[in-house]
């Protein structure tokens, strides 16, 4: 600190002045000194607005929950705009009777609370070739992690009776683009929500107002929102978005399909692009998020000389399933340039490829599941920037 700094010395008008009453907000904003923490979209990644993405700024927060207005936003035909009142959940196909749901129907079932990341099949899809977005917000902000209060799937679909041949659902949205989606009557029956809250509150209209389907640990897509109906059937449909989309092209030609599962992964959030150092050599907080579709994170490894030497990081926060995890690494920057890296390990102990092993597997035709490594250099300025290092 500075002698005769006026900040502590001279009254400041924060101090002499009374603030804004109690309803100048009646429904809170973020502190207009926080006007930069915003999603953002990529203009030239997508021909038009409403077939589109924007990306969670990763890089200004902290925590393992995501505030309901910074969940990025994927959607296909825009945001549908549902009342309530006209919503209903068609349940039909190989069951013992046919259903269909109101809302207010849906509030009469025991419901759950579960904190699960949901991650975009195409998150960091756009770094398969080569580093190329300047921010992990943009190379891994197609993810986000809520507090979701719903209805287990397995209970509506109890109620409707599943015939023995059903092995399938169809999830349907009412959205202009219909979006479908094929989920084995496995998973189904297993962990899945009709959800109608995110972190206490009814959902976001972009997150599927007033119901979305909740498909934890799978990839984002399955995630229907706007959900409109679920068809039980003996196989899977081949939907547009189950072949032309989020299937992964390999090397020899043959695509993956069914590539539900969203594997471990993990991004160093600050420092990165966006968050660059600004204080100096000294102490320096090295903080991101590691995650997986199989279950917990139960370590995680940082690198600052570009993988050659790792440290075990610091898990903090809850440690739940299928959820975001919090790491820091608190080292004593010397003000030289690092090569900052995260490795994460999930509790089945699959491991965090390189950018190298993951072409080796899968080649680079693919924009799709891609966990690979991200390297950070951190240079002497403090300015960082998106790097490959092989
Ligand atoms: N559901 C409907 N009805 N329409 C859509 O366009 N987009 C899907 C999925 N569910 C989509 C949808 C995709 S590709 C993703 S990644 C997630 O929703 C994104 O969810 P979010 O917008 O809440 O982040
Ligand atoms: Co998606």
């Amino acid at each position: 600190w500075a002698e005769g700094d006026p900040l502590i010395t001279e009254i400041q008008d924060w101090n002499r002045y009374l603030g804004d009453g109690v309803d100048a907000a009646p429904y809170g904003m973020p502190s207009a000194f926080e006007a930069d923490v915003i999603r953002r979209d990529v203009p030239w990644l997508t021909a038009d607005p409403v077939s589109s993405v924007n990306f969670t700024p990763l890089h200004a927060l902290d925590g393992i929950i995501t505030p309901n207005g910074l969940c990025f936003e994927r959607h296909h035909a825009g945001t549908a705009l549902i009342d309530p009142a006209d919503y209903r959940l068609m349940i039909n196909g190989l069951v013992d009777t046919p259903l269909v749901f109101t809302m207010s129907d849906l509030k009469r079932f025991p419901r759950e609370n579960r904190v699960y990341f949901l991650e975009c099949a195409a998150n960091s899809g756009m770094e398969w070739r080569g580093s190329q977005l300047n921010g992990c917000q943009f190379t891994h902000g197609m993810v986000h992690c809520v507090m979701y209060t719903g209805v287990p799937l397995r209970t509506l679909l109890q109620e409707a009776g599943v015939r023995t041949s059903g092995k399938w659902l169809l999830a349907e949205g009412a959205d202009a683009s219909a979006m479908t989606r094929s989920i084995p009557l496995e998973k189904a029956l297993d962990d899945c929500l009709v959800a109608f809250a995110m972190n206490g509150e009814a959902l976001r209209p972009e997150q599927g107002y007033p119901v979305r389907l909740c498909v934890p640990g799978w990839e984002g897509n399955m995630w229907v929102k706007w959900l409109r109906r679920l068809e039980v059937g003996d196989k899977p449909w081949a939907q547009r978005e189950e072949t032309s989309k989020y299937t992964d092209l390999l090397e020899n030609g043959i695509a993956r399909r069914h590539t539900f599962l969203m594997d471990v992964k993990s991004v160093i959030t600050s420092p990165s692009p966006q968050a660059p150092v600004t204080h100096g050599k000294g102490p320096l907080v090295i903080t991101g998020l590691a995650w997986s579709g199989s279950g917990t994170i139960s370590r995680v490894d940082v690198s600052i000389d570009g993988g050659r030497n790792w440290k075990t990081a610091r898990l903090d926060g809850p440690s739940l399933p299928k959820a975001l995890h919090r790491f820091y690494l608190d080292i004593e920057w010397d003000g030289s340039e690092l090569l900052l890296q995260s490795r994460a390990m999930d509790e089945k102990g699959y491991i965090q490829p390189t950018k190298d092993e993951l072409r080796a597997a899968r080649g680079v035709n693919s924009i799709y599941h891609n966990n690979s490594i991200q390297t950070w250099q951190v240079r002497q300025d403090g300015e960082v920037e998106n790097v490959e290092v092989s």
